[in-house]
């Protein structure tokens, strides 16, 4: 019995498909965040906001593109691996996140020894991070050798707390935000939706997962297209290959 160039094509999508798809598995995929819109309130806790924080770094906030955590050798720029220890002795009279926060909104108020003044000003475009976002990057630099102790409601010299830097933080002298005001952030909260959705690799993934199981249908249809062929699917709906219908 003769397979029809039909079901050989088929047969060779499908193969295809598979392999692909296999191939596509055994590759180690990289997590990238997707963009999403999301949306977090002032009661974000400090955990999810070294969650969150990270999640900026390597995205909006383009922290990695310039920075590493944990390189050594000669860098271009600062690794910040262990930051949050020197950060606490940068600069007379700075607490780690007074100092961080000038280190992003005031980029060139201290510059590095061995680096030049090339920290863009975080909280202007183009990168353009709110106070809010920012304080979460804060509670993430404040893992890299110490622990996060910022909140939400977190004041600093540069978002409306204390009057000079290495100051007394005022108690709640400055407009606070207003708790529960959603804003915008386009970080996700959820990391189970991150899953494998964007990202080199992770292309391969939806074209095994849709056409695999989806494939099967069209090409019924498709072989129904002539007369001959849908003689051969008819028939080989009412399993009646052995009456040898199929062969020409
Ligand atoms: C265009 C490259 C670039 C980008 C983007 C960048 N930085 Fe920097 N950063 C630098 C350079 C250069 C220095 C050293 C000079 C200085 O202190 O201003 C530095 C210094 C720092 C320091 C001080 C490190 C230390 O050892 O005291 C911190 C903290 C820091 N950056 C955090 C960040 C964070 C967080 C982001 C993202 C929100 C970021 N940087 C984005 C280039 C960059």
């Amino acid at each position: 019995m003769r397979v029809p160039h039909s079901i050989r094509v088929a047969a060779l999508v499908l193969a295809t498909t598979a392999f692909y798809g296999y191939v596509g598995q055994l590759v180690p995929q990289k997590e990238v965040q997707p963009p999403q819109e999301t949306t977090f309130t002032a009661d974000l806790s400090t955990a999810d906001m070294v969650t969150v924080g990270r999640q900026i770094m390597e995205g909006k906030g383009f922290c990695l593109t310039c920075h590493t955590i944990g390189k050594t050798g000669a860098l271009r720029f600062p690794d910040l691996a262990g930051v949050d220890v020197r950060a606490k002795s940068r600069v007379p009279g700075l607490n780690d996140v007074e100092y961080f926060a000038q280190s992003m909104y005031d980029p060139t108020a201290y510059v590095v020894p061995g680096f030049p003044p090339a920290m863009p000003p975080i909280n202007k475009p183009p990168i353009a991070l709110s106070d809010q976002e920012i304080l979460c990057v804060i509670a993430y630099l404040q893992t890299l050798g110490g622990t996060p102790t910022v909140t939400l409601q977190t004041k600093h010299h540069y978002n409306s707390g204390a009057a000079a830097p290495g100051g007394a933080q005022p108690p709640a002298a400055a407009p606070a935000p207003a708790p529960g005001a959603p804003q915008p952030l386009a970080v996700p909260k959820k990391r189970a939706q991150l899953g494998p959705a964007a990202g080199a690799v992770v292309i391969l993934k939806p074209v095994v997962a849709h056409q695999a199981p989806a494939s099967t249908p069209p090409r019924k249809e498709r072989a129904a297209g002539t007369s001959a062929r849908r003689e051969g699917a008819a028939c080989r709906a009412e399993a009646c290959q052995g009456e040898g219908g199929i062969a020409r």
